[in-house]
């Protein structure tokens, strides 16, 4: 039973505050996390509470720390830590509004996560065997692994937003680390005998260059693979975050700044499939903007032998997943637990999700922290895939190297998801 919330402003990997939560239970189990925060966030998640005043920019968590030690804890005082729907019930029952814009997301989602753990504490297991359906074996997940940044996350030098490997032909997670490494080095030698610099690291610690076009990217990072020693689309393929909600203009068309050029939604959806021929492109994630339904259903038919991924589409919720599964709009989800606030939502849609043969991409945010919470998520709920960023920058390495742990401990009973994951092998 829950007995003590204690609560901080702690800061994220881009120095701005977010929400570090302790959950004390009787008997003695404790658990302990801090939570992400999105740059390039959709409309439709739920709402973080930042105080707005002079500290920090505005940026400050304040109130959200004092809504987790007073309101909140007032509320989930008593309440059984291992039953992750009661809590997570109660904390958006007595928020109160949709979009957990009054008490917090940053708030709701940090006693969500940290009950969890002191709930695993509590019973001395692991958080992802202490979140596991019952039944069910752990898995590791096939990685997509932040290559170049551009977008929101790399001062927009390009207007798509990660330009990721994928280890097709990896057979353990370990092994496709250490590709994904070697990916990344090799192609900051490509950049860097074109003369880009290559020591900066983008918000996800891939690197972001200022290329001509999305397609140098596409090429660098074919070259990259190559000089690594690895064969494009065999060994690795590639996986495009496009992030076209930021690129979508007041009347609906597209600005790829890059090349200046403007493209109406039939268009870029026709400029993507072009890259698909060109490039050994297997997944693709908001390839549409948010609330561009009618382009996503062009693109799902278009598009059509790829993972067709929604980030900004499904933020997260099951009544945007479930339109899309009624559309037949795209055949995958990313799974981002602070879009929707608590660990049970986030559970919800991974079921959901798979109920529907649609595949599931458990996702940091490019603001994180050094914990390491996603990658329990993505081994207990079998999501089959996770995206955390680059193979550099702590707080990226933080969830890779929890994943490396994970499968060193189960040693021969370890069980990889691999290239099957993808959505488009499901059909
Ligand atoms: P964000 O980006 O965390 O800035 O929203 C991640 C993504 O778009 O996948
Ligand atoms: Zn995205």
């Amino acid at each position: 039973l829950i007995t003590c919330l204690f609560a901080w402003e702690a800061l994220d990997s881009r120095g701005k505050p977010t929400v570090g939560c302790e959950v004390a239970l009787a008997g003695g189990g404790r658990g302990t996390t801090t939570v992400p925060s999105g740059a390039s966030t959709g409309r439709h998640e739920a709402r973080e509470l930042r105080d707005g005043d002079a500290r920090y920019g505005g940026n400050g968590v304040s109130r959200a720390v004092a809504n987790v030690t007073g309101e909140i804890a007032d509320a989930v005082r008593g309440l059984d830590a291992t039953d992750q729907r009661q809590l997570d019930t109660t904390l958006r029952t007595l928020d109160g509004t949709a979009d957990l814009g009054r008490l917090g997301s940053n708030a709701v989602l940090a006693v969500s996560v940290a009950a969890a753990r002191a709930a695993a504490d509590a019973r001395r297991v692991s958080l992802y065997e202490a979140i596991a359906e019952p039944g069910t074996t752990p898995l590791l997940p096939l990685p997509m692994i932040n290559i170049i940044s551009g977008g929101a996350h790399a001062g927009r030098a390009l207007d798509v937003q990660d330009f990721l490997a994928v280890p097709l032909g990896a057979t353990a997670f370990a092994q496709a680390i250490s590709w994904a490494s070697r990916v990344r080095a090799g192609t900051a030698d490509i950049l860097a005998e074109r003369g880009l610099p290559v020591a900066l690291v983008a918000d996800e610690g891939g690197l972001g260059p200022v290329l001509p076009s999305n397609r140098t990217a596409l090429d660098m990072l074919v070259q990259g693979i190559e000089r690594a020693g690895l064969r494009p689309g065999d060994d690795v393929g590639i996986a495009i975050d496009i992030a076209a909600t930021q690129f979508q203009q007041e009347d609906g068309s597209y600005r790829l700044a890059a090349e200046d050029r403007e493209l109406t939604s039939a268009a870029l959806v026709e400029e993507l499939a072009d890259w698909c021929a060109g490039y050994p492109i297997v997944s693709l994630e908001d390839a549409l903007a948010e609330d561009d339904w009618d382009g996503w259903s062009l693109a799902s038919r278009r598009l059509a032998g790829r993972q067709l991924l929604g980030d900004d589409l499904f933020v997260t919720d099951l009544d945007r997943l479930g339109r899309g599964i009624n559309q037949g709009v795209a055949n995958a989800v990313l799974v981002k637990p602070n879009q929707t606030g608590t660990l049970d939502a986030a559970r919800t849609v991974v079921r959901s999700a798979h109920a529907a043969g649609y595949g599931t991409v458990l996702s940091a945010r490019s603001g994180e922290t050094e914990d390491d919470w996603l990658a329990d998520l993505a081994v207990g709920w079998r999501t089959g895939q996770i995206k955390v960023g680059s193979t550099t920058r702590s707080e990226r390495t933080a969830k890779w190297n929890r994943l490396l742990r994970i499968e060193a401990e189960l040693g021969s009973r370890a069980e990889y998801a691999g290239a099957q994951a993808l959505a488009f092998a499901k059909h």
